[in-house]
């Protein structure tokens, strides 16, 4: 494979950094994107990254980077290991104020580069990007696979797509970038043998799977609680057009559109109050583990909002709050320094917290299966179906 020659002007920040990966990575991720690792050193993420932007760095809080008027500060936050917002509000909003609601970022090295590998590429593939963003992605695709020819990449937002193609162009990669709704997928190149979604989903397009080759492969991010992290889903092709896959690490990214939430109907009454013995952030730890696509399968209209530290009742809490999609359902479970039982609200006639609590205790019944016992197939009806321990061996 040769890979495209590209320049990063700042070498030793992007070797601390592939190093830096490297290390915290687990065994087995560090083993799944080691082929990988390079691709922070040859494809320069400072040509991707505006001057204005805002870094969720991983050694300290978010903050507002200029690269104008602290050129250190910036390049610190281009080579960590931490997602950069480049856009807020589809581009109304300066990307450095954090009152706007995100809308691109440049998503962190480690979570990239564990996607990549996920593609399984051998180098002679035709892929499909959804959500250009910044073209950071693109660019290591073109790095890997030497044929920008065969990278073919879809945004949604004109001024992205046009400035992605200007920082690809600086470094000498001229893949095909087209400004359009990605959820359609790109049907003009079609087949593809790979698809790689960079915009979390709720419910996966069927058109990506329908315009993927049998035996392909469709990497993404699921997302069904948008605003907490959610799973990598690596789904393969069948040739009857379904696709089946397994959730295989966990990952945050920005929603396809289509697929944001909203603002959220003011809250239902009737409000009930209880407390639970539960608590909140033992349910937030197993969220990480596998309970994620716990709740797709038995309470798939629950969302899980907003998780940490926050204002209950006039104190300092750890609160999870849950909103029901479709529905105007909500909850939240309060965790106060100090107390031993945790206050929980639900309203809109529904109550969210009890099913969660439910769910929570099925899963640790079953022996808390990891999410990689969890999977997804997708029917030609673009039906999606979440499922634990496929029948393996028991083909009918
Ligand atoms: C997390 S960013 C992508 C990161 C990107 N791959 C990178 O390396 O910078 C998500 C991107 O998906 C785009 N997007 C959202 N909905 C889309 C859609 N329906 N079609 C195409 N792109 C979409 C957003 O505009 C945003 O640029």
């Amino acid at each position: 494979m040769p890979p495209h020659a590209m320049t990063v002007r700042h070498v030793a920040q992007a070797r601390r950094l592939a190093k830096a990966v490297a290390r915290r990575a687990k065994p087995d991720v560090r083993e799944l994107i080691r082929p990988w690792l390079a691709a922070l050193t040859d494809v320069p993420r400072e040509l991707f990254v505006p001057d204005v932007a805002w870094a969720d760095p991983r050694d300290g809080p978010g903050r507002r980077i200029d690269r104008l008027t602290d050129l250190d500060g910036w390049l610190h936050a281009v080579y960590n290991d931490g997602s950069i917002i480049t856009q807020r509000d589809d581009g109304a909003t300066d990307p450095g104020d954090p009152a706007g609601r995100p809308s691109c970022s440049l998503s962190a090295p480690s979570i990239s580069l564990q996607f990549l590998a996920r593609l399984g590429l051998r180098g002679h593939e035709k892929v499909l990007e959804i959500g250009t963003g910044t073209g950071w992605t693109t660019a290591a695709l073109c790095w890997w696979l030497g044929e920008d020819a065969r990278v073919i990449s879809v945004e949604v937002d004109g001024a992205l797509a046009r400035q992605a193609a200007k920082s690809l162009a600086a470094i000498g990669c001229h893949p095909t970038v087209l400004t359009a709704d990605g959820a359609i997928g790109y049907p003009g190149a079609a087949p593809y043998d790979r698809v790689h979604v960079t915009c979390g989903v709720r419910t996966v397009s069927y058109a990506w799977i329908e315009q993927t080759r049998p035996g392909g492969i469709v990497v993404l991010p699921w997302m069904p609680s948008p605003g907490r992290w959610g799973e990598q889903l690596v789904l393969r092709v069948l040739d009857d057009g379904s696709a089946v896959g397994r959730f295989t690490g966990d990952c945050g990214y920005m929603m396809l559109r289509a697929q944001r939430v909203g603002d959220w109907p003011a809250y239902g009454e009737p409000m009930e109050e209880s407390v639970t013995r539960l608590d909140p952030r033992t349910v937030d730890d197993a969220l990480a583990e596998g309970l994620m696509p716990a709740l797709a399968v038995h309470t798939p209209h629950l969302v899980v909002t907003t998780t940490g530290w926050d204002r209950y009742d006039g104190e300092d809490a750890w609160v999870m709050r849950l909103r029901e999609a479709g529905g105007s359902g909500w909850a939240l479970c309060a965790a106060i320094p100090g107390n031993g039982d945790y206050p929980v609200l639900q309203g809109g006639g529904v109550r969210l917290w009890d099913q969660l609590q439910a769910t929570y205790m099925d899963w640790a019944r079953r022996g808390c299966p990891s999410r990689s016992r969890y999977g997804m197939t997708v029917t030609p009806d673009g039906k999606q179906h979440v499922w634990l321990n496929i029948d393996e061996g028991r083909l009918p």
